[in-house]
C-alpha cells in the first residue's frame, strides 16, 4: 500500500516499537541514559541496532524487543552538527520541562517538583524495553546494563519497570490501550472500523500528512525521515483518592456507574456508546466490537459525557470547535508500582501510576495542542469550567453529566493524576540511527 505522495512507507526502515501494537500482557523498562563522550554513545548506538527491529519484520511472537529514542540534549551530546539541531521544530529543542507552563505541568505536576533526573539535561538516550514476562525483562535490561558496563562514556541514569497486566486494566481499574489509529500504508489493524485510516505522515516523518503537506523533517534527510516524535511521562495516580471521591458523590451501587462517566468506557473496556446503563464483559473484551463506534447519535452526551476523559481526547465525529484528525495519536501506557488492593480507600504511600507515551510526527499540533485545549480547556466542547475529569489538573474544575430530567453536575474535583517528569525524544529509523552511529565530528 502507498501514501497519496506516492512514496510507499519504508517499512524496513521505521522502529517497530513507533507502529506495531506491543503484546498484552508483557513486562517493560523504560532506561535513561547521559551521554559523556559521543563516542561510547555512538558504540553504543552500533551494539543497539543489530537488536532493534523494524516494522516490516516485526514479530508479535518474539520474546523481546526494544525501542531507541534521543532527546534534542542527546543529539547534541552525540554530535549531531549545529546546522542539522536548528532544523528540529522549537518545542523540541526545548524539551518538555521548558514547556511546562504551555502544556499544563503547573502546580504540583511543574518541573520543579519532578523526580530527578527527569526534566535535566542529562536525559540523553532513552531506551524501551519489552518482554513477554518478568524473567525475561530482568534478563534483558541485564544485557542492556552489560552493553554499557566497558563504556564509561554512557551512563544509566534512571530506569523505571512498567508492566500490563493480563486483564489490560490501568491502575484505576479500567482496560487501557484499546482505541488506537489506523496508519494508512501499514496493514496494521485499526481498532475503529469508523474511522479512515489517518495518513502516514501524522506519525512518520518523510510522508504526506492530513494537511496534505511533508511535515517539518530535520535535516539532513537521512536522520529525518522515518522518525517520529515520543512525549512519554511518569503519570502517578491516586487511586485511593479516585476511590473515596467515587464513594463521597455516588450511592454504593452507582460508584462504577460514576467512573464509568469519568472514563468514557466500564472498567471491563465496554464504551458507553454502546452500553449506557451497564457494563457489559463481553463486548469489552471484543477487539471487533469495542472502539466500533461514533457519537452522533448522542450529541448530548446522554450515553457518553461529552467531557468524558475518552470522549475529549477523541470526540470523533462529536460536534467541537476544531478537527479531531489534527490532533490523533498512538499511545503505549504502561503500569507502573504495585496496584491497590480492591477495596482499599486509604492511600498505602506506593507511587503508582502509567506510564504514558505518545508517539507523532507533530509534537506541537498533537501532543501540545491535546495537553493544552482537550486536557485543560472545555471551550472546544462549549463547556469552559470544565476540564478533563481523569487527568487535568482541575484548579476547583467542574464535570457535568447530562440526564434526563436534571442534569449532574460535580464541583470542586481533586486532581487524581500528577505528572512526576517526562521528556520528548526523537525516535530515528534505522538508517538514520547508522547516520548517528558513523558521525565523525
Ligand atoms: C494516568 C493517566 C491516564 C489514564 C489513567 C488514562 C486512561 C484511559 C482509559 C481507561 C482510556 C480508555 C481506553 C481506550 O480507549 O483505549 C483512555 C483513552 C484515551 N486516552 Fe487516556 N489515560 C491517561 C492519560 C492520557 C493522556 C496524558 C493522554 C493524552 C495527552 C490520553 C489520551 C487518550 C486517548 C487519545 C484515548 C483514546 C480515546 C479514543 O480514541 O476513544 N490519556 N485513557
Amino acid at each position: 500500500m502507498t501514501t497519496d505522495t506516492g512514496a510507499a512507507l519504508e517499512l524496513g526502515d521505521i522502529q517497530a516499537a513507533t507502529l506495531m501494537p506491543r503484546p498484552n500482557p508483557y513486562a517493560g523498562a523504560y532506561l535513561a541514559l547521559r551521554i559523556d563522550d559521543r563516542h561510547a554513545a555512538r558504540e553504543l548506538l552500533r551494539r543497539l541496532i543489530p537488536l532493534l527491529e523494524p516494522v516490516s519484520s516485526f514479530d508479535p511472537g518474539r520474546p523481546v524487543s526494544l525501542g531507541v529514542g534521543l532527546s534534542f540534549a542527546g543529539l547534541e551530546a552525540i554530535g549531531v552538527p549545529a546546522e542539522s539541531l536548528a532544523t528540529f521544530p522549537s518545542e523540541f529543542q526545548q524539551g518538555m520541562a521548558a514547556r511546562a507552563a504551555e502544556i499544563g505541568d503547573v502546580g504540583e505536576n511543574a518541573p520543579e517538583h519532578w523526580e530527578a533526573p527527569l526534566g535535566s539535561k542529562d536525559v540523553h538516550l532513552v531506551v524501551a524495553a519489552l518482554a513477554r514476562d518478568t524473567a525475561l525483562m530482568e534478563a534483558l535490561v541485564v544485557l542492556a546494563q552489560d552493553a554499557v558496563r566497558d563504556l564509561p562514556g554512557v551512563s544509566p541514569i534512571w530506569q523505571l519497570d512498567v508492566h500490563v497486566p493480563p486483564d489490560g486494566r490501568e491502575q484505576f481499574g479500567f482496560k487501557d490501550s484499546i482505541s488506537e489509529p489506523t496508519v494508512e500504508g501499514t496493514n496494521i489493524l485499526g481498532s475503529n472500523p469508523h474511522e479512515a485510516p489517518l495518513k502516514a505522515g501524522e506519525f512518520v516523518l518523510g510522508y504526506e500528512d492530513e494537511n496534505g503537506d511533508l511535515p517539518p523533517m530535520p535535516q539532513p534527510e537521512v536522520l529525518g525521515r522515518n522518525g517520529t516524535y515520543v512525549a512519554f511521562r511518569k503519570l502517578h495516580q491516586r487511586v485511593a483518592a479516585f476511590r473515596r471521591y467515587l464513594r463521597d458523590n455516588a450511592a454504593d451501587t452507582e460508584a462504577t456507574w460514576l467512573a464509568a462517566k469519568f472514563v468514557g468506557r466500564w472498567p471491563s473496556g465496554a464504551p458507553l456508546a454502546l452500553s449506557p446503563d451497564k457494563d457489559n464483559p463481553e463486548l469489552g473484551g471484543d477487539p471487533t466490537r469495542n472502539n466500533a463506534f461514533l457519537y452522533g447519535d448522542d450529541p448530548r452526551g446522554l450515553k457518553c459525557p461529552v467531557g468524558a476523559h475518552a470522549r475529549r481526547m477523541n470526540a470523533r465525529d462529536s460536534v467541537i470547535t476544531g478537527q479531531v484528525r489534527l490532533h490523533r495519536m498512538i499511545r503505549r501506557g504502561t503500569n507502573y508500582g504495585p496496584s491497590l488492593p480492591p477495596g482499599v480507600l486509604e492511600d498505602d504511600g506506593a507511587e503508582r501510576g502509567l506510564m504514558f507515551a505518545f508517539v507523532g510526527a507533530h509534537l506541537a499540533r498533537q501532543f501540545e495542542f491535546v495537553q493544552k485545549q482537550w486536557v485543560h480547556d472545555g471551550k472546544f466542547i462549549g463547556a469552559p469550567a470544565e476540564r478533563d475529569p481523569l487527568i487535568g489538573v482541575q484548579d476547583g474544575g467542574e464535570f457535568t453529566i447530562p440526564q434526563r430530567p436534571i442534569r449532574r453536575r460535580l464541583r470542586g474535583l481533586p486532581d487524581f493524576v500528577v505528572n512526576r517528569g517526562g521528556e520528548y525524544c526523537f525516535m530515528p529509523g534505522l538508517r538514520a540511527l547508522r547516520w548517528l552511529a558513523d558521525l565523525d565530528t
